[in-house]
């Protein structure tokens, strides 16, 4: 009855409580014999000291396997807990490491990160987009062959900067693997361990071919306004005396003294005109030259000058051949637009041998209503495709080299830009009207029910 309660205490809470009730028990069990039996303590103590022993014993064993049983129970909960909280900061340093990689993939540059050497390991999407090559065609190349025809001197000079731990930047002209060229904004630089050794090199690049695009646009726009504010400056003064002089030479013309000299005059009268439409075409050319924008469709515009046109191929005995399509109505100045498809035909015109075709067409691709001038020339030599639009560039003999410069004007005034694809079978001159504005709002004065 008395090693119960021993047994109880011990297995449920430990050795000491065992003990506890183990020496409670003995107590009882000594004066129940004193009491009960009438013995003197002592005798009643050496006949119970056996079961006082076993309790003793039973209390302290099984106490004891119980404190191990709980301290292992708690050891066990312990490391449970470590464990959760290792997994938890593995599955988050994952989670993090899965962003990071994600936005090295997606980044809208380009990264390569290479070893010490300047080997390759890893490139991203956007190289792969950028430059056209697999990730398999360029691990483990040097990085600096991807700078095609990059002289060993400045590898070395570039190498000599990022390895003394410094950044090096550089925009550049690429080549993609199709041998297109592109502008690349480069920046390289080393990256640390903690210990502030570099372990790696990271690549970062940018396609600022449209930036340099627009930087070159906005050059010329603003040489073309310059020239224009100059000839508005001076186009007023010079046409007067010009008139003065036509007026005269048209009534000293018309004298009967004058008659074998009418030649002459013929010529005179021509060269005047000629200087005349020069200055017009300057005017033409300033920033803010007031244009008359009325919402109404390119293709009408076309169809109204096409007789012209035709004519003049003609003359010139070469084919116009027009492809319409149905374009939404645009806000234009119908003269601008009439000089602008003169300007481009002519060129076209000029830039063919006889027999040949010349094509107008007007279509929608994606945001932008085109207006096209397909010619079969020889196309633009390599050499001056750069001055292409540059006021006075010219090629021909007869040629003021105003032509393109206005059109860019007119294409300025309008928001469009103007652009062309030329090769050996002939140039096209690509005129872009915007049909949205960016943002997904409509643009000011442009119909989208179409015609
Ligand atoms: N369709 C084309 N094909 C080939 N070369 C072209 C074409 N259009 C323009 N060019 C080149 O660009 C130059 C500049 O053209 P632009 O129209 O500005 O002046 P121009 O035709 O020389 O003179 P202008 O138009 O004032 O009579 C031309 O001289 C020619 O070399
Ligand atoms: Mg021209």
């Amino acid at each position: 009855l008395f090693v119960l309660p021993v047994l109880v205490a011990s297995t449920t809470m430990g050795k000491t409580p065992g003990l506890i009730m183990s020496a409670v028990c003995a107590v009882f069990l000594v004066f129940y014999q004193v009491l009960a039996a009438a013995k003197p303590f002592i005798q009643a103590l050496e006949s119970e000291l056996f079961i006082i022993s076993m309790m003793c014993v039973i209390g302290w064993f099984t106490g004891e396997m119980t404190d191990i049983a709980q301290q292992n129970q708690k050891q066990l909960k312990t490391n449970l807990k470590d464990l959760r909280e290792e997994i938890n900061r593995r599955q988050k340093a994952e989670e993090r490491l899965r962003m990071l990689s994600g936005a090295l993939e997606q980044s809208p540059s380009s990264v390569v990160i290479a070893d010490t050497g300047g080997n390759i390991e890893y490139v991203n999407a956007k190289f792969t987009d950028i430059t056209g090559c697999l990730p398999g065609e360029v691990t483990g190349k040097n990085m600096f062959e991807l700078v095609d025809g990059l002289p060993h001197e400045q590898a070395e000079q570039i190498w000599h900067v990022i390895k003394a731990g410094r950044e090096w930047k550089k925009e550049m002209l690429s080549k993609r693997k199709n041998s297109e060229t592109y502008w690349n904004a480069v920046s390289i630089a080393p990256f640390k361990n903690p210990a502030g050794e570099i372990t790696h090199f990271l690549w970062v690049a940018e396609d600022i071919t449209e930036r340099k695009r627009v930087e070159k646009e906005m050059a010329r726009l603003e040489q073309l306004n310059l020239v224009g504010e100059m000839a508005a400056g001076i186009g007023h003064e010079i046409r007067n005396p010009l008139t003065t002089v036509s007026g005269f030479l048209q009534l000293l013309k018309r004298k009967q003294k004058s008659a074998e000299y009418i030649r002459y005059y013929e010529l005179m009268l021509d060269e005047l005109n000629r200087a005349n439409a020069i200055i017009t075409e300057f005017l033409s050319m300033a920033k803010n030259k007031v244009v008359d924008r009325k919402r109404q469709n390119i293709n009408r515009i076309l169809k109204n000058v096409v007789p012209l046109l035709e004519a003049d191929a003609a003359i010139r005995k070469k084919h116009l051949k027009i492809k319409l399509a149905d374009v939404p109505d645009l806000f234009l100045d119908e003269t601008e637009m009439r000089q602008l498809v003169f300007n481009l035909v002519r060129n076209g015109l000029e830039a063919m041998p006889e027999g040949e075709v010349l094509t107008i067409s007007t279509y929608v691709e994606g945001n932008e209503a085109v207006l096209a001038v397909r010619d079969r020339g020889e196309g633009i030599a390599p050499d001056i495709v750069e001055k292409i639009g540059t006021p006075f560039f010219t090629t021909k003999d007869y040629g003021t080299g105003l032509g393109l410069s206005v059109c860019f004007s007119i294409a300025g005034r309008h928001d469009a830009v103007i652009d062309f694809d030329t090769g050996p079978a002939g140039t096209v001159f690509y005129v872009r009207f915007k049909l949205q504005a960016v943002g997904g709002k409509q643009a000011p004065g442009i119909n989208f029910d179409g015609p």
